[in-house]
């Protein structure tokens, strides 16, 4: 896919120095803290994603609620990066804080079950079509765990992933495609993996090579988002996902749908809304609304598979590695449990969803005044901007439209008027708290910038 865009590098360049220095100044405290960080955590931060925004340095957090945050700089942003996804429904949402206020006064964690975890597997049930349900800490760790089902089901190593994906840190998937060869991401061949071993990589929407890749009978399990948000915005082509449920079929291949992000489609997701019937169903992220937890779902058989190989032998207990300490603990199940109840309404995905398409309408009309030819495309309450005239159709195509140093300049500058998208690519989050008052605020500043830009 050819690289479109009316924008030249110098203007970029100037406007990255320009939105880099107007960020110093304006951020001392940020700063200072970030200096200080520098001698007790890697990188300044928590966890290394943190610092990946475009500005020198991140922002350092000081209080949020609903859809705007506060950094220690006291600058308030609309914020629609959302904790890239974790905060979906909103942050401090009350009807959640309340529940999970009540429940860590009760305790919150004692390896036990309750009533709790069993009405939200119900109500996972009834959302998304699969029958048996287990808790993880992380989407990362509930991937995993569905990987190794498909494996101990299959009794085959590898996995099958697509060109732009990703799935959270899991080592097996850390790979892409360079000009239809397999290798590691930057940095990974690190890791020691051995790739050939473990996985498969394809393109995204190509049944052909997805029909030649399975053929062997060699490959556990497929694992993908229903349409990829991780690489910008691919969506599904007609008919995609049934040739991919029925070669999967056919080749006695798993199909496990990762909805971690594609949740913003609906209530139910993508795979409730459309009908897909995966083996095994993966979300994380905003489904206890801001606490660590995972979902997994998976079909009777798989479950049968599970439930035989951790069953008791007697009264000795084997160790053998799904779930973990914290996993389904009463703190999360409580906070799941006030989220779906509460929180994952119709009433609440029409608000975000007719917010995006304001959003997408501000956009769209930025990009036809400049005649830039970029594209807006939006799954729910999820939008993204791409340098393309169109959307891609592989994560390969996807991965030659981005421009790094140009989304650097876009989101440092919507940065310093108070706008936050996600670091990684050009992806906007609504809440049910996102107002048409939020969306304008970017609106207007995504047009000043493309001004100055084009
Ligand atoms: C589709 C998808 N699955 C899984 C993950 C991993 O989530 P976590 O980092 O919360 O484990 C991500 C993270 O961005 C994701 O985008």
């Amino acid at each position: 896919m050819e690289k479109l865009h009316l924008i030249n590098e110098k203007s970029v360049a100037e406007m990255l120095d320009r939105e880099e220095a107007a960020f110093i100044r304006a951020n001392p405290e940020s700063r200072a803290l970030y200096e200080r960080a520098q001698h007790s955590l890697v990188r300044g931060a928590p966890m290394h994603w943190m610092d990946n925004w475009p500005s020198p340095y991140p922002i350092y957090f000081d209080k949020a609620k609903g859809a705007r945050l506060k950094d220690v700089d006291g600058h308030e942003y609309v914020d629609f990066c959302l904790g890239d996804t974790g905060a979906m429904f909103g942050h401090g949402n009350e009807d959640v804080a309340e529940d999970i206020r009540e429940q860590v006064g009760n305790g919150s964690t004692v390896m036990l079950p309750n009533e709790d975890a069993i009405w939200v597997a119900e109500n996972l049930q009834q959302r998304f079509g699969l029958p048996y349900w287990q808790l993880a800490t992380s989407a990362t760790d509930a991937n995993r765990f569905a990987i190794r089902l498909s494996r101990i089901m299959t009794g085959r190593e590898k996995v099958l992933v697509f060109n732009g994906k990703y799935h959270g840190s899991l080592d097996e998937t850390q790979v892409s495609l360079d000009k239809g060869r397999m290798i590691p991401q930057p940095r990974i061949s690190q890791n020691a993996v051995d790739f050939e071993r473990t996985t498969k990589i394809i393109e995204f929407n190509d049944v052909e090579e997805l029909e030649r890749a399975l053929a062997p009978g060699d490959v556990a399990c497929v694992l993908t988002e229903p349409i990829m948000t991780n690489v910008g915005m691919v969506p599904a082509k007609p008919g995609f996902h049934e040739a991919l449920r029925d070669i999967t079929r056919r080749t006695g291949t798993l199909l496990i749908m990762d909805e971690t992000h594609t949740i913003s489609t609906s209530p139910r997701g993508y795979t409730g809304t459309y009908g897909l019937e995966p083996d095994l169903f993966v979300l994380g992220k905003a489904i206890a609304g801001g606490i660590p937890a995972a979902v997994y779902g998976m079909t009777a058989e798989v479950a049968e598979v599970m439930r035989r190989y951790t069953q008791k032998d007697g009264y000795s207990i084997s160790h053998c590695g799904f779930g973990g300490t914290l996993a389904g603990n009463v703190l999360t199940l409580r906070a799941i449990r006030a989220t779906l109840e509460k929180v994952m309404t119709d009433e609440n995905y029409e608000h975000m969803c007719s917010i995006a398409k304001e959003f997408v309408q501000g956009v769209a009309a930025v990009i036809q005044d400049y005649q830039i030819p970029w594209h807006v495309t939006r799954i729910g309450a999820r939008v993204e901007y791409m340098f393309s005239k169109t959307a891609p159709a592989t994560g390969g195509e996807a991965k030659t439209v981005r421009m790094p140093e140009l989304e650097a300049a876009i989101h440092l500058f919507l940065l310093n008027r108070g706008v936050l998208l996600t670091p990684f690519h050009s992806m906007a989050l609504m809440s049910p708290y996102t107002s048409v008052d939020d969306v304008n605020r970017h609106t207007e500043a995504f047009r000043e910038c493309i001004e100055k830009l084009a």
